[in-house]
């Protein structure tokens, strides 16, 4: 549904990573009632949209235009200093706010809802804490039609159904409180379910999605694009460091673990991982390619030149470069993040147990579209992975996105 275009940069730097590493080591007991409200901030990564100080500003690109998120701090003139906890549970949990005014789902809100009063209670009294920042946004800066707040109406009548988190008695406590992270406050799916072109959810939960040029994985326990492969403890490592012997977290999902899920209790690390584990396993990607000999080839000879110094010739990586082989990203239905990584580059996420992140340089000056395509479809469909082939078309029309959003 969305992706944030800013990378706060600032969150890497060496002096919050001091204080991110002393907030690790010493774990407060849980005190004042405003330490469980801070709790729900972190499940909730208010900070990732709403920025560190909640005073908004963040610019989001959906596929309907650009949305700057509102300033959420107490101040009464350009915050929510005039809020009621009611009015805050109605956002929250129904997408409406003071004046009857209908928030976009660029809000999850359709996540939110499914958190319990008493969470969202506990959150609504660190809110009224945090210090106010006069910050006045202009959020809406929609395309036509869809900056007419109206029309949300009927968007919530179409694919909006508030409903609490129901425990499933059938399932064990930990599974429980997983499934209620997930589908709620942790709002895993606002990426990794498939959307319709309305931005709605449709078809199964988790079974991966693109976003802006990312492709949010298959989080089902599939073999083949899924986290099949996956143990419970890989799962809690790669959220907790955002890296595991898998897969390295980049782009939107480094932002989402350094905000967010690097800084969850382990109880809760490990109920989300008995959760995801217990998913069924999805259709997977429509298995391997086929006629793809000459791809193949041009494909081995490129990678060994430009790829196998880091990933290896046998495609496994090394402790700082990650495996392509057996990696689920790589073997997602669609190939936009791989593409926009070969691109564009990137640095993986950088964590308090974690701190430095590797980087992946650009090729984007030195491959043409169909060489780029020739090695991911190669890497697609060598040791052991199998996946669609790459088409220069899709490399062509990730490089204009990566153009005309720079
Ligand atoms: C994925 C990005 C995203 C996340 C995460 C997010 N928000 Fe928002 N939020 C938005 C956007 C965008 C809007 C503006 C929606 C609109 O105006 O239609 C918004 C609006 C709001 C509003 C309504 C403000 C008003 O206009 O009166 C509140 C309250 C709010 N968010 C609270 C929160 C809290 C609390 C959290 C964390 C639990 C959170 N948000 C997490 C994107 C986000
Ligand atoms: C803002 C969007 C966003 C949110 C929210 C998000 N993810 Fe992700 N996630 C991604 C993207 C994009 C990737 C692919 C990252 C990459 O290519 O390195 C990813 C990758 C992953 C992976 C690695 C999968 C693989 O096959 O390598 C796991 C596991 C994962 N996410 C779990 C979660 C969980 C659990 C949550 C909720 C707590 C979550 N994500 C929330 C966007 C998101
Ligand atoms: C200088 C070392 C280096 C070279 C050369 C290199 N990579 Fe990478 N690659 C990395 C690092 C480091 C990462 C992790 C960065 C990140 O996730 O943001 C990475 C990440 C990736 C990923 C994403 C893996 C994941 O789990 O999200 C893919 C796919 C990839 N590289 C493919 C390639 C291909 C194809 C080539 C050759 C065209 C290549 N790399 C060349 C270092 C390198």
């Amino acid at each position: 549904m969305i992706s944030r275009s800013a990378f706060r940069l600032c969150s890497r730097m060496p002096f919050a990573w001091m204080i991110a590493a002393f907030a690790a080591l010493s774990t407060p007991a849980l005190a004042a009632p405003t330490d469980a409200g801070k709790y729900q901030l972190v499940l909730g990564d208010c900070e990732g949209c709403h920025g560190k100080n909640l005073a908004g500003g963040v610019v989001l690109m959906t596929p309907f235009g650009k949305m700057v998120t509102p300033n959420i701090t107490p101040d009464k003139d350009t915050g929510i200093g005039n809020y009621s906890a009611e009015d805050f549970r109605q956002a929250m949990k129904n997408g409406i706010a003071p004046r009857n005014k209908l928030l976009y789902p660029a809000m999850p809100y359709p996540s939110y809802a499914r958190m319990s009063d008493a969470d969202i209670a506990a959150l609504w009294t660190y809110m009224r804490s945090v210090k106010p920042v006069r910050n006045s946004v202009n959020v809406n800066q929609l395309h036509f039609p869809f900056n007419l707040r109206f029309m949300m109406r009927g968007w919530n009548l179409l694919f909006f159904a508030p409903a609490p988190y129901a425990n499933n008695p059938a399932k064990s406590a930990a599974w429980n409180r997983g499934a209620y992270l997930v589908s709620g406050a942790a709002h895993c799916g606002a990426c990794h379910t498939p959307k319709n072109p309305f931005g709605a959810d449709k078809g199964a939960a988790l079974t991966g999605a693109a976003l802006q040029g990312w492709f949010a994985p298959d989080l089902t326990s599939d073999k083949g694009a899924g986290l099949g492969t996956w143990s419970a403890a890989d799962i809690v490592e790669y959220l907790q460091t955002g890296r595991n012997n898998h897969s390295l977290a980049s782009g939107p999902m480094a932002e989402a673990v350094e905000n967010s899920t690097s800084r969850m209790n382990g109880t809760d690390l490990k109920a989300i991982a008995v959760y995801l584990k217990n998913l069924p396993p999805s259709r997977g990607n429509g298995g391997g390619a086929t006629g793809i000999e000459a791809q193949m080839k041009s494909g081995a000879a490129l990678y060994d030149v430009s790829c196998a110094a880091c990933h290896g010739r046998d495609g496994k990586g090394s402790l700082i470069f990650p495996p392509l082989a057996g990696n689920p990203t790589v073997r997602q239905v669609r190939a936009d993040s791989i593409v926009r990584m070969v691109l564009a580059g990137g640095r993986g996420a950088a964590t308090a147990r974690a701190p430095t992140g590797p980087g992946m340089p650009s090729f984007a000056w030195r491959l043409s579209d169909s060489q780029a395509a020739d090695i991911l479809t190669y890497v697609r469909n060598n040791w052991g992975n199998r996946a669609p082939a790459v088409s220069p078309e899709t490399v062509g029309h990730i490089r204009s996105a990566l153009h005309s959003s720079s």
